[in-house]
């Protein structure tokens, strides 16, 4: 191995091991501690809207409307403040009107003020 590959490895090392200043370490997961912050509930928000807009036209009738956000933590994946939420989401189904929990996993990127949803699912029937 030469001595650049050598450096690269240490410097991806080093970047492995960093800590973010006040947010933690990547990868480990970590409460949510306010989740009536604005940006949370934007999150929150942000998953229940693209869960309605990937279902299907017969599927439509069941859309959710977002209600509250109950539990939740976060863990940073990128250096670059890209984080992973999952919130516990109460929402109410239009079709029926009934009320129920909701788990969203959410990748968030602050910087480009994007999110993608990864996983919803229903936590109770
Ligand atoms: C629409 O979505 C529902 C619920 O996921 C599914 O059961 C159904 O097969 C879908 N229908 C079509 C036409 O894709
Ligand atoms: C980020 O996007 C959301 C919805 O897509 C929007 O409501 C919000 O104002 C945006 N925030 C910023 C800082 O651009």
């Amino acid at each position: 191995m030469t001595s650049k590959s050598c450096l690269v490895l240490l410097a991806l090392l080093a970047l492995s091991l960093l800590v973010l200043p006040g947010q933690g370490y990547l990868g480990q997961w970590y409460p949510v501690k306010d989740l009536n912050d604005p940006h949370v509930q934007l999150v929150a928000k942000s998953a229940v809207e693209k869960y309605n807009a990937g279902l299907n036209k017969t599927a439509q009738y069941n859309s959710l409307d977002y209600l509250k956000t109950v539990k939740g933590k976060y863990k940073n994946v990128e250096l670059d403040d890209g984080k992973d939420f999952l919130l516990n989401i109460v929402a109410k189904k239009n079709g029926d009107g009934s009320v129920g929990n909701y788990q969203a996993l959410i990748y968030d990127d602050p910087f480009f003020n994007f999110t993608t949803l990864l996983q919803f699912k229903r936590l109770d029937n």
